[in-house]
């Protein structure tokens, strides 16, 4: 019983990192690195911070990544990432959420 448990708990561990490994892909793919690193602030605020705005709040930054769920980490620049949403309409979901929980891993 508890090696089918850890066995269980092994694999959900290997797929949650599958996803954040997919989300890092998009996020250099898409050219988001030009403008965020994982902990300091440059053009755009590190991973660091947002994950902590969005902390427990995935299903927001996917909204955000469809443009259905408003900028909270630094609104008076949302205008910076009006034509970077735009990189990810096209997406399916599963890869907007493999993104967010890329960067909520950057906690
Ligand atoms: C040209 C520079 C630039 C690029 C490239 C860029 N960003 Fe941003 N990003 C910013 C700036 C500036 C902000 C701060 C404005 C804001 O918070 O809305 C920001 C904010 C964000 C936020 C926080 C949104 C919020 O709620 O405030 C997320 C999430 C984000 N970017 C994700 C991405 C992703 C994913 C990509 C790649 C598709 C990307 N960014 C590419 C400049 C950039």
């Amino acid at each position: 019983m508890k090696k089918v448990l850890t066995a269980a708990v092994l694999s959900v561990a290997f797929v949650a990192s599958s996803f954040a490994n997919e989300g890092e892909q998009v996020f250099k793919s898409k050219g988001c690195t030009a403008c965020h690193k994982a902990t300091v602030d440059t053009v755009g605020p590190s991973l660091k911070k947002i994950a902590s705005a969005y902390a427990g709040k995935e299903g927001d930054l996917v909204a955000y990544f469809k443009g259905s769920h408003p900028a909270i980490v630094d609104p008076k620049k949302a205008i910076m990432m009006k034509s970077q949403l735009n990189k990810l309409k096209s997406l399916p979901e599963a890869k907007l959420k493999a993104l967010a929980d890329y960067i909520l891993s950057n906690k």
